[in-house]
């Protein structure tokens, strides 16, 4: 039996003012309702997150911000720590490929993100995902793996059981061309990104970490992706801005759960 309750996280990215941030979230409270089986979470903008925090209800929604840096503190102008977040946020989004590819994060700055994360108490959801060039070329898994086993090398088995991974192919996101994937391909990577975590910390962690899958998911196509065996939950960018659309797949999430999984 999947114990594991289903994760929807809205990625609301660098859009929306703090009163458009909380005209959104009044609206979701009026179309999502508390499921004990459904874990809701919302990544707005930094400036968000404090007011935000204030407003939701914590039984319906959770937090998440959309990057951090990695020292505890320090100077280090501009930036926002981890450990600052700490009382605000359950997750974190790191090594998304947007901060990746626009602000060139390594790695190593990516593992040492992760770490950051864990040492403070939060949630890594840690994003891996191949372009386009890549996958033309046959370096898919080369690439996963890469990701994978950089990101989690400073962790403990208990800690990488308790992480979230979302696969978020770089061609599937909708502002990167958005192609739809084939579940079938979502089940492949999902499948070996696991593989990767089991190699590295043994089935039982493989078997407990979440993973997400993220790339234009909104609510008519959600359920493809929610249905394959291993997929825990997704990562929705544009269609997390619109409260029909982000309700809806949490309605689907709803409604699948109550159907035995393939
Ligand atoms: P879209 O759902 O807009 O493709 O964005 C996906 C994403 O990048 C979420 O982090």
């Amino acid at each position: 039996m999947n114990t594991k309750r289903t994760l929807i996280v809205g990625n609301w990215k660098m859009h929306l003012t703090v009163a458009q941030s909380s005209l959104l979230a009044h609206r979701l409270h009026t179309v999502i309702a508390a499921h004990r089986d459904i874990e809701v979470v919302l990544a707005p903008n930094f400036l968000a997150l404090q007011p935000l925090s204030l407003e939701i209800d914590r039984r319906r929604f959770r937090l998440a911000a959309q990057n951090a840096y990695f020292k505890d503190e320090g100077a280090y102008t501009g930036e926002v720590s981890f450990s600052l977040l700490s009382e605000l946020v359950h997750y974190v989004i790191i090594g998304h490929s947007e901060r990746r590819i626009y602000f060139e994060e390594s790695l190593e700055m990516i593992r040492d993100k992760v770490a950051a994360c864990v040492r403070n108490g939060i949630t890594p959801i840690l994003c891996v995902g191949e372009t386009s060039a890549e996958r033309k070329v046959g370096e898919t898994k080369q690439v996963l793996h890469d990701q994978v086993v950089s990101a989690l090398s400073n962790l403990t088995s208990e800690e990488v059981a308790g992480m979230v991974i979302a696969y978020e192919p770089v061609w599937a996101i909708s502002t990167f061309g958005g192609e739809l994937a084939k579940p079938d391909h979502v089940k492949g990577d999902i499948d070996f990104i696991r593989h990767q975590v089991a190699e590295l910390y043994g089935s039982d962690t493989a078997k407990k970490v979440r993973v997400l899958y993220g790339g234009s998911v909104d609510d008519h196509i959600v359920s493809g992706y929610l249905e394959l065996p291993g997929c825990d939950g997704t990562l929705v960018g544009g269609a997390s801005l619109n409260y029909q659309k982000f309700g809806g797949i949490v309605e689907a999430a709803y409604r699948l759960n109550r159907k035995p999984k393939k």
